[in-house]
């Protein structure tokens, strides 16, 4: 008997080594005759019958069951239980527990935190990550190691700079969260008709990022927002994910919105993700966010209530064990019928199908070939190298002393508390790395290098190592000093308390600066923005480059921007305000709009007009571009549906109703010139921002993002970009009641300093055939 049973075990483990033959059928498994040609398993009906069927004969105890992320195996239908809390950020991750490593798969590509990748502005990039990560994600799947449903990207908008958890997004702009979010959706979701290489999750919806300020946490936060906050910011995203991104689902949020838990909410889940965006998925809860409704809310009285308000809200699925405990008695109870329950399901298993987990072998289906040799695979570490280049951001460089020099720095003193780190560069929400470069390796990969810490952790709590540090900055060519935060500062559940470097660190750095022989380079890895004006005035520190956490290859990518491999052309995709800027600014404020007599000074460079380090967009290269508008309409129509009333007398108000303009594909095409003036090829970013016109008063932002293209140019080269700007989605503003509308009038597109106006007018269809 034993010998059997081991060499059945090592002959597991050989398939497991093989890879991609290991799982067994989810279900639907072709040698199980009692279930293989029942309806839901039959693979050429449409999918819709095939879930009827399934849901059809299933009891209510075992629906219940299904409504969980740890989810029952329903044996007498061959149906094996699943996990579907799995998380892929920023590449394959084991935070959820659908997703392990070891054996053939000890770790997967980490790329870049997702900070960091946003301010590289290029949306093939992260499609392209998001095509790397699924290939590993299935490769994981196949070898039974992961899931296929990842509850990945985070899309909140970075509101506060103080957010433990903004590294984890793309930044404080509607639009390029929305975009970033869309891109990386489709790279993970693949792109072949319905089915789902594996199923993405755009969370935490909505107006979710607060984790712990000031004794208020995210599980008791009731986020008043307003509806033109909603509307024009923090709903962005979301909306953009699934309209433009196909997302397979959304999650909902701890907190509550307007005195509403979110998961709990018709009107959110129902009405506007599922009835006006089309959600084709599933909504599942924040791990768990209704028992946190029920239990540290208080918003309903009984636990069966919580759980019918969830379902009922369109809730389909329960991160956490609260609905498989308590939606039995719901229905006993007639707070909720068995018919709310199976239009979860409905949701939750279509993904399924759409996943081909009713599709019997694994090894049969597309993507079934992908194993342990497609994971980490050396292009795939390129690519993480590479977005690390295109995300880091040159903020200083002064002479201009970067980039460093072969031939004059030999010996490079590295210095700081992130310098010679690993786990730091890939932040939260990581997997385990295939490899790392460490900023110390980088470099030594370049230069001769004098390693010393100066602060035992980023705390940096005294100056007990200063002495060797300085003596590393005098010997050297040049000195490095790699500083920053990490997740002892920032984090999920730690927003920070103020924005300034911790502990010692910014008199490391001034009297490492003071000492050294060479120039001195600053290069901080942060997720969120750091008030670093003392850095910025010192004419001793000739260079900053800001990494984020830049992944598995960060210290490789740091170095080559330092030498001048790689020419920088990221930008940042939030404010770097000053500390001063939280003087009268609680973060439980959710107004994204200034308010002059409280004093409350507005969020994001949308509405905060204030002093600034550095604003967003802000990035500097090793050569300079230039910008002209090569054509670009002066005037624009914008036509007006025909009014029923056969009234056209309001089309000279300020501001017409989206809902009212033939939108359809109206919009403007701008050609712009980008040359490079100076002497080295690079990559440009250009972002195109557009001013509405004055008189919309508290209405508008001063100035909101359109459209971003990223651009290789070669020395004294120039190229024409081409930019089409849908006219209701990007240059309409939200009015107080949260109606999105067109101002006319005077339009101003900018480039940087250049600027060209259009005009925008409005004409009624019915008038001319009058
Ligand atoms: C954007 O990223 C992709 C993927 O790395 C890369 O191939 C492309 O060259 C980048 N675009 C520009 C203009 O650099
Ligand atoms: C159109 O509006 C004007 C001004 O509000 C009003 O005087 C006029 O009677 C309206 N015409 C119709 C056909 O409703
Ligand atoms: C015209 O605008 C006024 C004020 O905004 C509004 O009360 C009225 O209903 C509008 N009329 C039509 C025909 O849209």
């Amino acid at each position: 008997m034993a010998s059997i049973f081991s060499s059945l075990i090592t002959m597991i483990l050989l398939l497991l080594l093989l890879g991609g033959e290991a799982r067994d059928p989810f279900a639907c498994d072709p040698k199980d005759t009692t279930t293989k040609n029942l309806p839901f398993c039959r693979a050429t009906l449409p999918i819709g019958e095939r879930v009827k069927d399934l849901i059809g004969r299933l009891t209510l105890e075992e629906k219940i069951r299904l409504l969980v992320n740890d989810a029952a195996a329903v044996p007498r239908l061959g149906m094996k239980g699943y996990e579907w809390w799995s998380e892929a950020l920023h590449g394959v991750s084991n935070v959820g527990p659908g997703t392990k490593f070891g054996g053939p798969f000890p770790g997967a590509t980490s790329f870049p935190q997702v900070i960091t990748t946003a301010a590289s502005f290029n949306a093939s990039l992260w499609e392209a990550i998001g095509q790397v990560v699924s290939n590993e994600a299935r490769a994981m799947y196949n070898g039974g190691m992961g899931g296929l449903t990842y509850w990945s990207p985070n899309v909140n908008i970075f509101r506060d700079p103080r957010w433990g958890r903004g590294q984890e997004t793309p930044g404080e702009d509607p639009i390029l969260a929305g975009r970033y979010a869309a891109s990386y959706v489709r790279g993970l979701q693949g792109s072949d008709g319905n089915r789902l290489k594996v199923a993405a999750s755009c969370k935490h919806f909505t107006a979710y990022d607060l984790d712990k300020w000031n004794g208020v946490d995210r599980f008791h936060f009731n986020a008043q927002v307003s509806k033109q906050d909603i509307e024009d910011t923090f709903n962005v995203p979301f909306r953009m994910c699934v309209k433009e991104g196909n997302v397979a689902s959304v999650m909902c949020s701890y907190n509550q919105v307007n005195g509403v838990p979110t998961c709990a909410d018709p009107k959110l889940l129902k009405s506007t993700v599922r009835g006006q965006w089309g959600l084709q998925g599933y909504i599942v809860s924040d791990c768990d966010s209704v028992g946190v409704f029920y239990a540290y809310q208080r918003y309903t009285s009984t636990p069966e209530e919580a759980a019918a308000d969830a379902i009922k809200a369109g809730l389909d699925l329960d991160c956490g064990p609260f609905l498989a405990v308590h939606t039995e008695n719901a229905v006993k109870k007639g707070l909720l019928n068995e018919g709310d329950v199976n239009n979860a399901l409905v949701n939750t298993l279509t993904v399924q199908m759409r996943l081909g987990m009713f599709d019997g072998e694994p090894s049969a289906q597309p993507y079934g070939h992908l194993g342990p040799r497609d994971v980490c695979t050396p292009a795939h570490q390129e690519l993480a190298h590479e977005a690390a280049k295109q995300g880091i951001v040159l903020l200083k460089n002064n002479g201009p002393s970067l980039p460093l020099s072969l031939r004059r720095h030999h010996t490079v003193a590295v210095i700081g508390p992130n310098s010679d780190v690993t786990t730091t560069m890939i932040g939260n929400y990581a997997g385990v790395a295939c490899a790392y470069t460490s900023p110390l390796q980088g470099i030594g990969r370049y230069a001769k290098t004098i390693h010393e810490v100066g602060c035992a952790n980023v705390a940096c709590n005294d100056d007990k190592q200063f002495g060797r540090a300085l003596d590393a900055a005098r010997q050297a060519d040049a000195t490095v000093l790699v500083m920053g935060l990490d997740q002892s500062i920032e984090a999920e559940t730690v927003d920070r308390v103020g924005l300034l470097l911790p502990g010692y660190q910014q008199q490391l750095v001034s009297k490492v600066a003071a000492a050294s022989k060479g120039p001195t380079i600053l290069v901080l890895m942060s997720g969120g923005p750091v008030d670093i004006t003392f850095a910025k005035n010192d004419p001793r520190i000739k260079g900053i480059l800001w990494a984020g956490y830049p992944g598995q290859a960060g210290g490789a990518a740091i170095a080559d921007i330092l030498f001048g491999t790689a020419n920088p052309g990221g930008k940042l995709p939030m404010t770097w305000y000053p500390q001063e800027y939280l003087k009268n600014l609680a973060m439980t404020n959710m107004a994204m709009r200034a308010s002059h007599s409280k004093g409350y000074p507005g969020r994001t460079y949308r509405f905060y007009n204030g002093p600034v380090v550095y604003s967003f967009g802000y990035g500097l290269s090793y050569t300079h571009f230039i910008h002209s508008f090569a054509s670009a309409p002066k005037v624009l129509s914008v036509p007006v549906a025909g009014h029923h009333h056969g009234n056209s007398s309001n089309i000279s108000n300020k501001a017409i109703r989206v809902s009212r303009a033939r939108c359809g594909k109206l919009s403007i095409s701008v050609q712009v010139y980008v040359k490079n003036i100076g002497s080295k090829d690079g990559t440009h970013t250009l972002l195109m921002f557009s001013i509405p016109p004055s008189g919309n008063g508290r209405w508008a932002p001063h100035k909101q993002l359109v459209a971003f293209e990223k651009v290789h140019v070669p020395a004294k080269a120039q190229k024409r970009v081409h930019i089409n700007i849908h006219v209701c989605k990007l240059l309409s503003v939200v009015d107080r009641s949260g109606t999105r509308r067109i101002p006319l009038g005077e339009h101003i597109l900018h480039i940087g300093d250049v600027k060209h106006s259009l005009s925008l007018q409005a004409v009624t269809l019915g008038i001319f055939k009058s």
